[in-house]
């Protein structure tokens, strides 16, 4: 018997497990030793404990694009041409990295600027132009001063918006403080369901990023649907975790997509952008 017909006779017998274990062993110990790899990389170099940054494997970025485009309805040539605006801004970067190495968290952030799926929230504002954009959840403040970078270039073509960004936390927020980006966000301290009860004017676009739990998150698109713009868009940043905004979407009629990122050399699996519009 020639060793292919042996392999196939012994694929039909109880055997077969056994016979492949070495080869199942080997395939999985070389991806478990990448991620070891990653991950004491990780531990040596970087100082972050939470909300981690990292970019976008190309692939990851590419199909972003594509998502965008479909969302928006827009030409992908045009969502890649906002992903390079926010990724070039170098002002944005200069702020940023002056901003962490003055802050009192600066022992806790690392030096280098890096956005991941954040660049996909600058090219939906672009996109859509929104007059009032409302972020749950703020953290040190960079998905702030994104989407303020991205509300102020639609002010220069003549589009002016703001972002409420709320948080619970009081030292949240430093990176959005500065100006020019602090002219168009305007920081709100409290509970995010109460925050989002006090929104006095309609709201065109919503970001979902404070208490990932399932409840807080339904909460959340429960408190906002009687605050939203006709056609407004409704992000989500849990939609790894959780079905809640799929279901809302469902509810309330609308379409759903979920894009699921895919983090450049570092151990995290990563987060998502969940859309409903
Ligand atoms: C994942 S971070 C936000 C990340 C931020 N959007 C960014 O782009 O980096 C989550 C934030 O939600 C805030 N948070 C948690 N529970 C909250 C609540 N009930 N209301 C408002 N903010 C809350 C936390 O203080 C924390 O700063």
């Amino acid at each position: 018997m020639d060793r292919i017909k042996l392999r196939r006779a012994v694929a039909r017998t109880p055997l077969a497990p056994i016979a492949a274990f070495p080869k199942r062993l080997r395939t999985v110990a070389r991806h478990d030793a990448k991620v070891l790899r990653r991950s004491a990389r990780w531990l040596l170099t970087s100082r972050e404990h939470h909300n981690y940054t990292y970019d976008l494997t190309s692939l990851s970025r590419n199909h972003l694009a594509w998502f965008v485009s479909v969302v928006c309805d827009i030409p992908v040539k045009q969502v890649r041409a906002y992903l390079g605006e926010i990724e070039s801004d170098d002002g944005l970067r200069q702020h940023l990295l002056a901003a962490i190495a003055a802050s009192d968290r600066r022992g806790l952030a690392d030096k280098e600027i890096r956005y991941a799926r954040r660049i996909g929230w600058y090219a939906i504002v672009r996109a859509t132009r929104p007059t009032h954009v409302v972020e749950t959840g703020v953290d040190k403040g960079l998905g702030s001063v994104v989407l303020a970078s991205a509300l102020l270039r639609n002010a220069q073509e003549g589009h002016p918006g703001r972002v409420t960004s709320l948080d619970i936390n009081p030292e949240a927020g430093y990176l959005a403080r500065v100006a020019p980006w602090s002219e168009v966000v305007d920081l709100v301290i409290g509970d995010s369901i109460a925050s989002i009860g006090a929104l006095d004017r309609p709201v065109d676009l919503f970001l979902h990023d404070s208490d990932h739990s399932r409840a807080h998150e339904k909460r959340e698109f429960d408190a906002v649907e009687p605050k939203l713009a006709p056609g407004a868009i409704l992000l989500t940043d849990n939609v790894t975790s959780t079905n809640v905004l799929a279901e809302h979407a469902e509810r309330t009629g609308r379409r759903f997509l979920a894009y699921r990122e895919s983090p450049a050399n570092h151990w995290y699996p990563g987060d998502g952008i969940g859309v409903a519009w």
